[in-house]
């Protein structure tokens, strides 16, 4: 990977996750440039249903001319390239698989990733499909070709968790995490409490890019149930599959629930926990009635909130977005800065023990 000059860019889909952090970039181009070091180039951009456009010239595509080309309907290019082959282009230094999380498959987003840390060329992601069923392989896989794998965005959006856990708590050993991880449904609890109806309430998650492709994800707990795994593989260093997670969603909670456990003085949230046994870790996801004085009442919205209970420091708990566009788009690319910085860093330590 070149450290001294721009990082070429590969965009693997466009759309909530992809915009939000095209127009991050957009927007703090200069800043990131100036603060942080960080120069990047869109090398291309590779969407399913909206075309596909490739900077030939070496220059970089202009990301806002892209945006702009979206908002009129149109699509970001003619190019017939296929998401690997886009990946692989030399000029290709990170790969940003923003492509829509399958959880039986992986794909697209696994065979590209595969491709593309098979090949040295680093992966960010928001994807949670490939992490939950080929963690220690994609790891190891960027380990041997000296790239990264960074996947930040794939719980909490842009809210650090993963990053928190494994950089921040360095050191601690994270016995249990617990919490709500999953945006749309707390967003749908949140309004029902106010009197929205359930299906309206999921109309405006999903207008607001919460929602997964398919709403079924959130709202039958599978999104959560996929992050408890993700926790517990990356944070725990305990992989399990996505089935050993007890699941339960909110699709049977109705608004009379809702406003029953209101009178009781109650919230109902979506709570994932995994936490150490004796025999390994134990991963669930539930709805639960908390009263309005437990910490993850006031939790609302498309708001996530995780408690992570170490040895040395007890509880540390983090509040932020657990989705949205920009929001993901922030995880993406503090993944890119620290990509970026620990590149740089290698350089420094080669040229001094060379
Ligand atoms: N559908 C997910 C959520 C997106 O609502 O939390 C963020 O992972």
């Amino acid at each position: 990977m070149r450290v001294d000059s721009s990082l070429g860019l590969c965009f693997i889909g466009f759309g909530n996750v992809g915009q939000g952090l095209a127009r991050i970039l957009v927007r703090k181009e200069r800043e990131l440039a100036e603060r942080w070091g960080f120069a990047f180039r869109t090398v291309a951009v590779v969407t399913r249903t909206r075309g596909a456009a490739v900077s030939r010239d070496g220059e970089g595509l202009s990301l806002a001319e892209l945006l702009a080309r979206v908002e009129r309907g149109e699509p970001v290019g003619n190019e017939h390239i296929s998401p690997v082959e886009a990946a692989l282009l030399p000029q290709t230094d990170i790969v940003l698989d923003v492509t829509p999380t399958n959880l039986i498959t992986g794909e697209p987003g696994l065979s590209l990733t595969r491709a593309a840390l098979g090949s040295g060329r680093s992966v960010v992601s928001s994807n949670k499909g490939p992490v939950s069923l080929a963690l220690a392989e994609l790891k190891e896989l960027a380990r041997a070709r000296g790239a990264h794998y960074r996947f930040e965005g794939s719980v909490m959006s842009g809210t650090p968790s993963l990053n928190l856990a494994l950089e921040s708590l360095a050191g601690c050993d994270v016995r249990e995490v617990q919490g709500i991880v999953n945006g749309t449904t707390n967003y749908i609890l949140t309004r029902m409490e106010e009197g929205f109806e359930y299906a309206d309430a999921l109309r405006e998650a999903q207008e607001k890019g919460y929602a997964e492709a398919d709403p079924a994800g959130d709202v039958d707990g599978w999104d959560a149930a996929v992050k408890a795994q993700i926790l517990a593989a990356a944070v725990l260093g305990f992989p399990l599959p996505l089935d050993a997670v007890e699941r339960t969603g909110i699709a049977a909670i109705s608004r009379a629930d809702v406003e029953a456990a209101a009178k009781r003085g109650k919230r109902i949230k979506l709570l994932a926990k995994v936490a150490r046994t004796p025999d390994g870790v134990a991963a669930s996801v539930a709805p639960a009635e908390i009263p309005l004085t437990h910490p993850l009442a006031s939790v609302g919205g498309a708001t996530n909130a995780l408690t992570f209970t170490t040895d040395t420091l007890r509880d540390v708990t983090i509040i932020g977005p657990g989705a949205g566009r920009e929001e993901t788009g922030q995880a993406l690319l503090s993944d890119m800065l620290a990509i970026a910085a620990a590149e740089r860093n290698s350089a420094r330590f080669s040229i001094k023990a060379g």
